[in-house]
This record gives structure tokens, sequence and C-alpha cells, in this order.
């Protein structure tokens, strides 16, 4: 069981279809909606991933949905945003979902064994120096099947649980896990969200890592994460570079 999300939810926007609810959500954001409202749709027809991909989204077998949050904190923290939805989705999984072994790669990708189960795209808007943010996540959920391209890259919590799930119910222990994350990190600061996002880290600390900035790859090791949720890379020199942006491309797995 788990609490009741008390403020995620509020308002539920539902829809068959959309392009995207990252663009809904945007536009209901940039029109004043209240921290708490969430933009679901049973199908997208442009989800979009990180760096401009396309996120896989067909009818009525996954979760595709985007948050609407106004933290009080300066834009350089809104990474640790972000970071609660990946944490909160990971322990609704363990906790409610009894599928432990969900791993965290940085900054926010869900893996289970290796292969990609979610995925979390934030956007965020300034607003006269309150900055509001738009957390989308997408998790496949009864999928069995990916196009050619996705195969062996992605999985689903059916094929990695051996059941189907309940979208719906799944949806509530994701907010409330999510909620609750978010609501401590605004209470206590980033402390116990970092031993979180490390205990949960698809690689171990030491561990060798690529890492893609878009116009150069950084090779180094796994020095954990710093105070804003940025990656640590300790290179050749013994030097710690503080990475807030890039994309993993080889991790040793634990
Ligand atoms: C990634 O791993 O690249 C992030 C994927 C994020 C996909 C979700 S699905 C709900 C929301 N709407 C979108 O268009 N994208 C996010």
């Amino acid at each position: 069981m788990f609490p009741a999300p008390r403020r995620f939810g509020k308002p539920l926007h539902r829809y068959d279809a959309l392009e995207s609810t990252n663009d809904k959500a945007l536009e209901l954001l940039e029109s004043g909606a209240a921290e708490g409202t969430l933009v679901l749709a049973e199908e997208q027809t442009r989800g979009r991933g990180r760096r401009d991909r396309f996120w896989h989204s067909p009818a009525g077998v996954s979760l595709y949905a985007s948050l609407i949050l106004r933290p009080p904190l300066p834009a350089s923290l809104l990474p640790l945003v972000s970071l609660t939805a990946a944490t909160g989705a990971a322990r609704a999984l363990a906790e409610w979902g009894q599928l432990p072994g969900v791993a965290i790669k940085w900054p926010n990708d869900l893996l289970f064994r290796g292969r990609k189960l979610g995925g979390i795209l934030a956007e965020a808007r300034g607003e006269a120096g309150a900055a509001a943010l738009v957390v989308g996540i997408g998790m496949n959920v009864n999928l069995v099947e990916f196009p050619a391209e996705m195969e062996g890259e992605a999985t689903s919590l059916r094929l990695s649980g051996g059941h189907v799930w309940d979208r719906e119910a799944l949806l509530g222990a994701i907010l409330a896990f999510w909620e609750a994350d978010y609501d401590r990190l605004l209470s206590s600061g980033p402390a116990t969200l970092l031993e979180a996002m490390l205990e949960r880290s698809a690689h171990p600390p030491g561990s060798p890592l690529q890492i893609d900035l878009g116009d150069e790859i950084l090779s180094g090791t796994f020095a954990g994460y710093g105070s804003s949720g940025e990656l640590l890379l300790q290179e050749a020199d013994g030097s710690v570079r503080p990475l807030h942006f890039g994309e993993i491309r080889r991790m040793r797995m634990p």
C-alpha cells in the first residue's frame, strides 16, 4: 500500500490521444495551471524523448503523463526535481509493485536488467524569477512487442515482472512516492534523494563511464553525484569534473 498522493494529479486532464503530454502540460503551465496539474494520455502521436528523440507511445498499453511543478528553488537546483521523478517511480515499482532491481541511469532513465523501462523529460520555463517545470514520464507497461530498432534495448513492466499491470493503480503509486520524494527534497534538502540515486544507480561508484556531451565524449570513472544532481566524473589525471548534462554512452553494469 501507499499513501494517496495529496497534490500530484490534481487536477487531472485526461485525453485519448495527444501529440505529446509534455506539450499540453507546457501550454497549461504557460496559462497559469497550478502545481500538481497532471496531463495523461492513452496514446501519443509525437511523444518526445531527450535530445528530440521519438518516444514510442502506442495506445492503451503504457503510461504517458506530465506533471506541472512550481518548486520554490533556484533554477540551478531544478535538475534535482526531475531526479525525484526517477527515484519516486523506482520506489513505487519496488515497494508497491514488488519489482526490485529497477535501476536509474543518470540523469533519469529507468532500466531493468540493462534495458530501458521508462524515461523522464523535464522542461523548465522561467517566470519572473519563479521557475516552473513540466516533468513528463513515459513507462513501458504492458507492451510485449517493440519496433525493430528498439529490440534488445527496451523492455516493459509486463516483460520484466511477468504479469499484466493495472495502469491506473501504477500511476497512483508513482505519484504518491514521487510526491513524497519531492516534498522531502523541499523540506530537508537533497541528501536523501542523492542517497537513493546512488543506491539505485545503474553503475556502481568507481565504474568506467563514457559521457556524450553532444560535441565531445568524456571518459572517466563514476565518483557520485553533487549537491545539485550533477554527475561527478573522475578523469584520468585524478580531477573530478561535475557534469550538469550529458548522456552516459558506456558503463559497466553492477
Ligand atoms: C527519454 O528517456 O528520452 C525521456 C522520455 C520521456 C517520455 C515521456 S512520455 C510522457 C511525456 N510526453 C512526452 O512527449 N515525453 C514524455
